[in-house]
C-alpha cells in the first residue's frame, strides 16, 4: 500500500532520508530478566490457567492487565494517559513538548490459550525501552511514547487491531457498531462499562484519532511468531513490510430435524455445507502456488449441538492472508463463490460477511534505517524478513512511517501457551528498540551523547 501520509511529510522525509543515521553513542541498561519478570506477573491476569493466556478485551482479567501496564508506566516516570478506545499511552516528554512524537507499542490481549510473550514483550519491552533511556539521563527532542493499543486480536468482537484502527482513521462508526459480542454487547457498550468511550460512537473514534502531525515515527517491537531467527541464529529481524489479512463469516442454515427420523435424502445439513466450504479454504490458498497465500477456518460453531439433531445452524469464520493483497483478494473471492455454489447445492441458505480486507504495509526506508544503524551499533546479527502476522504496525503505517522489530522465540511457536522467548533475546530487542527510537527522536541534550 501507499502509505497514507502527503505533502509536508513526503517533503521531511526526503530531507531526513538525506541523511543516514548515525550512531549514538548510548549505553542503555536493560534486564530482560525483570522484563520477563513483568510479562510473567502480566500473564497471571488471564481466564485460564498458566501458561495459558487468555486475555479478552475489556474483561475482569484484562482490566487488572491494564491497570499493572499503567502501574509500570508511571513507575517507569512516564506520563500516563488513555484514549476513548481504551489505548493506553506512557509519554517521555521531548524537549519539544509540541513535536510530533516518537511511539512505539503493541498489545496485551491474548486469543483463547495463547502464551504470554505476543504482543506484551512490545509494551512492557517498550516501558523497559524508555524507562532505560529516562534513566540513562537522554532528553528526546521529540517525545517518545509507548502505547498499549486495544484488542488487537479479534477475539470479543471479530474485529482486530480495533485500537489502531481508530487510530489510522479506518474504522466505521456504523461498521463497529454491526459486530456485537456472543452476548449482543456492543462495542460502545463494553468500552462504557470498562470506563472508556464517549457518548457515541463517531466521538469514541474520533477521540482516538492519531495524525502525522502528532505522531511522527512509528516502531513496533515483536516476538517473530515464526521460526526463521532462530533456525538461521540470527538475533534481530528486520520487518520490511506486513502481510495483507482478510477475515471472512459465513454462515449456513438448514432446517435440521431428528438424526434418527430424517432421512439422509431430505436433509439439507448446515454441517456438511461448512464442512465442504473449510476444505475447500485449504485448496484454494494451495491452488495459488504462492507459499505466501494462508487460509485458516479458525472458528467452527454449529448449533444445536447435539449427537441426535441434524446440524441446523453452522458458522465459520475464516483468515486468509498473503503478502500480494490482489493474490489474496482472488482466495478471499474464491472462497465467496464456493460458499454460494455449496449452498445452492446442498440446498441451504447462507450468507457471508467479510470482516475485513486490509492493504498490506511496507516499512518506511527511513525507520528501517534507524533500525538497521541501531542493531549494527549494538553489534547484534539480523536478517530482513517480512512480517505474515498482522500487528497494530499493519494501522499505524497509515498514520506514520513504521516499521518493526523481531526478535527470536522458540521453534516459531506463538498462539499456544508454550511461546517463549529468552531474557538475553528481550533484552536485545529492548535495547534495539531505545537505540531506534533515540535515534528517531533526536537527543537535545547532545553533552548527554558524550558523557554516556
Ligand atoms: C495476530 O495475532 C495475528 O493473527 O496475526
Ligand atoms: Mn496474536
Ligand atoms: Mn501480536
Amino acid at each position: 500500500m501507499t502509505l497514507g501520509y502527503r505533502g509536508r511529510a513526503a517533503w521531511s522525509l526526503l530531507l531526513l532520508t538525506l541523511a543516514a543515521p548515525t550512531a549514538s553513542p548510548l549505553k542503555l541498561a536493560v534486564d530482560g530478566q525483570t522484563v520477563v519478570d513483568q510479562l510473567t506477573k502480566l500473564a497471571t491476569f488471564t481466564d485460564d490457567p498458566n501458561p495459558a493466556v487468555t486475555r479478552i478485551l475489556f474483561t475482569e482479567n484484562d482490566m487488572k492487565a491494564r491497570s499493572y501496564i499503567k502501574q509500570l508506566m508511571a513507575e517507569a516516570g512516564l506520563k500516563v494517559r488513555e484514549d476513548t478506545m481504551g489505548n493506553i499511552f506512557g509519554v517521555l516528554p521531548g524537549a519539544n513538548p509540541n513535536a510530533a512524537a516518537v511511539g512505539t507499542g503493541s498489545h496485551c490481549d491474548a486469543i483463547p490459550l495463547a502464551g504470554m510473550y505476543d504482543g506484551t514483550v512490545g509494551v512492557i519491552g517498550g516501558i523497559a525501552a524508555l524507562g532505560a533511556l529516562r534513566k540513562a539521563n537522554f532528553l528526546p527532542a521529540r517525545p517518545l511514547e509507548v502505547v498499549m493499543f486495544t484488542s488487537e486480536e479479534p477475539t470479543r468482537f471479530g474485529l482486530s487491531c480495533s485500537g489502531s484502527r481508530a487510530m489510522a482513521g479506518v474504522l466505521d462508526a456504523e461498521y463497529l457498531d454491526s459486530r456485537r459480542d456472543e452476548n449482543g454487547t456492543s462495542y460502545l457498550e463494553a468500552a462504557a462499562a470498562a470506563g472508556y468511550g464517549a457518548g457515541s460512537y463517531e466521538d469514541m473514534l474520533k477521540g482516538a484519532r492519531r495524525t502525522f502531525s502528532d505522531l511522527s515515527y512509528f516502531v513496533e517491537l515483536h516476538i517473530e511468531q515464526g521460526p526463521l531467527l532462530e533456525q538461521q541464529g540470527q538475533q534481530i529481524g528486520v520487518v520490511t513490510a506486513i502481510a495483507a489479512p482478510a477475515a471472512l463469516r459465513v454462515s449456513f442454515s438448514g432446517d435440521g430435524g431428528h438424526a434418527g427420523a430424517q432421512l439422509m435424502a431430505w436433509r439439507n445439513d448446515a454441517s456438511l455445507a461448512a464442512a465442504e466450504l473449510a476444505l475447500f479454504v485449504e485448496r484454494a490458498a494451495l491452488g495459488t502456488g504462492s507459499p505466501d497465500a494462508v487460509a485458516t477456518t479458525g472458528f467452527w460453531d454449529i448449533s444445536p449441538k447435539a449427537v441426535n439433531s441434524v446440524p441446523r445452524e453452522a458458522v465459520l469464520e475464516i483468515d486468509v492472508r498473503d503478502i500480494d493483497g490482489g493474490r489474496r483478494d482472488g482466495v478471499v473471492a474464491a472462497i465467496t463463490a464456493e460458499a454460494a455454489s455449496i449452498a445452492e447445492r446442498r440446498k441451504v441458505r447462507h450468507t457471508v460477511d467479510l470482516i475485513n480486507r486490509d492493504p498490506p504495509a511496507t516499512s518506511s526506508p527511513f525507520v528501517l534505517q534507524a533500525v538497521r544503524a541501531a542493531v549494527s551499533e549494538l553489534g547484534y546479527s539480523s536478517r530482513e524478513m517480512v512480517s505474515r502476522a498482522y500487528h497494530d504496525s499493519l494501522f499505524m503505517a497509515q498514520v506514520a512511517p513504521t516499521a518493526m522489530i523481531f526478535i527470536p522465540c522458540r521453534n516459531g511457536w506463538s498462539h499456544r501457551p508454550d511461546e517463549f522467548a529468552s531474557p538475553e533475546d528481550i533484552a536485545r530487542g529492548v535495547k534495539v528498540l531505545a537505540h531506534t527510537m533515540a535515534f528517531l527522536a533526536g537527543n537535545a541534550r547532545a553533552e548527554d551523547r558524550q558523557e554516556l
